[in-house]
């Protein structure tokens, strides 16, 4: 099952990629997880650009999400809701009809950002009929590096964590494909 997990953070040390990337080096074998980490990369979107040639950034960002099975999506809230970054990904997906039946979950890697996740599943249960509200999954790792993260993560009781969360979506992607 080939996952997509975008980060919502244009950082460099950035805790929602490092999660992300610690997720998919432990995820079980049938998950074969990529971290798209390249928010800060895509120009912002106008209707104006969506023409035959589209951006370089954005035709490998929009490759990468309709090779993909699901996607997971973690980001940091900014000012109280999604930043930009994220929020113009996602404008170019909406725009590119790539989200419609798109399987998505949502992690987190702050005790904070409520406002955020609110918007998030606003705007994912608005462009996705397959927004799994019920799959998601939370750490507390704000202020931690990567590699504190990865230590975190590979805690039994966190590991079997992430192991649950990744065959719950595993599962509603295969319902709601009418595998199962
Ligand atoms: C410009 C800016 C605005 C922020 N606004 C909020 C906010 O409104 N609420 C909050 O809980 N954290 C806020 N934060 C903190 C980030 O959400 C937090 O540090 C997050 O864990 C960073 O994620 P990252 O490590 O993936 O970049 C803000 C940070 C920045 C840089």
């Amino acid at each position: 099952m080939k996952i997509l997990a975008i980060s919502g953070s244009a950082r460099h040390n950035s805790t929602n990629t490092a999660m992300l990337r610690a997720v998919s080096f432990m995820a079980p074998a049938i998950f074969s997880i990529s971290v798209f980490d390249q928010v800060g990369a895509l120009p912002v979107f106008s209707p104006d650009l969506e023409t035959d040639k589209l951006p370089p950034p954005v035709c490998d960002f929009m490759d990468q999400v309709a090779a993909s099975d699901g996607l997971i999506v973690s980001s940091p809230e900014y000012v109280r809701s999604i930043p930009g970054g994220l929020k113009n990904a996602i404008d170019w997906l909406v725009s590119g009809n790539l989200l419609t039946t798109k399987p998505i979950a949502l992690m987190h890697a702050s005790h904070r950002g409520d406002d955020m996740l609110v918007d998030l599943r606003t705007v994912f249960g608005t462009v996705s009929s397959n927004f799994s509200y019920d799959v998601f999954l939370r750490f507390s790792l704000m202020n931690l590096t990567p590699d504190q993260i990865s230590e975190v993560l590979s805690d039994p009781q966190n590991r079997e964590r992430i192991k649950a969360f990744l065959d719950s979506f595993s599962l509603s992607i295969s319902e709601r494909a009418g595998v199962l």
